[in-house]
């Protein structure tokens, strides 16, 4: 057993990674995307695409989608899916394995999404940076960027030691039941939080097997990502504190920023 796996390296978490965030509040974000997609009315590039969750439902409508993401193992999941859907779907999907801190694309998009906090996997100032610059180049002129992080709670940074996570159980795939609990721990000074989740799988002949796997983010708060996206040249048009697009508030689940590049 590895402690210290990170998640997306690991096979066996990408085939759990669905069925882990099935009826979850933060994936209930498929509607903004796509109305997004629509409102922007041409191909969308979305970052960190992971098992093709969002990728697929905004290509069903008719709309070209470019997915890149890091993780072999999350890629080889979403092509899994990918070949339940139609000729024409597939046809209009392209996943890309790719760092989204650096990548090159032969395409300009109207819209590019990194949903469901993947943008807070870049842990360094550059990393962050790096990724903004790399979307800007990428984007149409008046091309939009929507970022979804999460908004940190005070209560859980401000806890006394690790917050306890879970337990929760669910099913997961082949019929085995995944039990799951964690903790995690906060690192005020350099606003990142480390989780660290212990699976337990049982298959339905009653056999356990024991993984751990450690994740790593950084958290944001508002006038940081605003002052970012401000200072790699985007124009921040929204904040919505959640996936109905209610403006942010003081008690948001949600920091979903839409920021667009200047016309010239
Ligand atoms: C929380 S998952 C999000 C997946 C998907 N967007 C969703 O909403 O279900 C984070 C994803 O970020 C990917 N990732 C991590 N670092 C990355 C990087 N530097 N470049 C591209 N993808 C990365 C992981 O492989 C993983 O699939």
């Amino acid at each position: 057993m590895k402690a210290d796996l990170n998640r997306y390296e690991d096979p066996w978490t990408a085939e759990v990674y669905d069925f882990e965030h099935e009826g979850n509040a933060r994936t209930a974000d498929v509607p903004l995307w796509l109305a997004l997609a629509e409102e922007a009315g041409g191909p969308v590039l979305e970052l960190a695409c992971g098992t093709a969750r969002v990728t697929i439902p905004l290509a069903r409508p008719g709309r070209e989608v470019t997915g890149l993401d890091m993780s072999p193992n999350m890629l080889a999941i979403a092509r899994r899916k990918l070949d339940q859907e139609g000729r024409d779907v597939r046809a209009r999907i392209r996943l890309v394995e790719g760092d989204m801190r650096d990548f090159s694309l032969d395409q300009r998009f109207p819209l590019i999404i990194i949903p469901f906090s993947a943008f807070q996997v870049l842990l360094e100032r550059e990393d962050q940076r790096r990724c903004l610059e790399c979307c800007a180049r990428h984007l149409k002129p008046g091309g939009r960027l929507a970022i979804d992080v999460f908004h940190p709670k005070l209560s859980r940074l401000t806890a006394e030691g690790a917050v306890e996570e879970g337990p929760d159980e669910f099913p997961g795939p082949d019929g085995v039941t995944v039990r799951w609990s964690g903790h995690t721990d906060y690192d005020i000074a350099n606003q990142r939080l480390r989780s660290r989740c212990r699976y337990e799988r049982t298959a339905s002949g009653g056999e356990t097997t024991v993984s751990e796997h450690m994740l790593e983010l950084h958290y944001f708060f508002r006038f940081e990502m605003e002052w970012m996206l401000e200072a790699c040249g985007f124009h921040v048009e929204a904040l919505y504190g959640n996936f109905d697009r209610n403006e942010f508030a003081a008690d948001s689940p949600e920091m979903i920023f839409v920021a667009r590049k200047p016309d010239a």
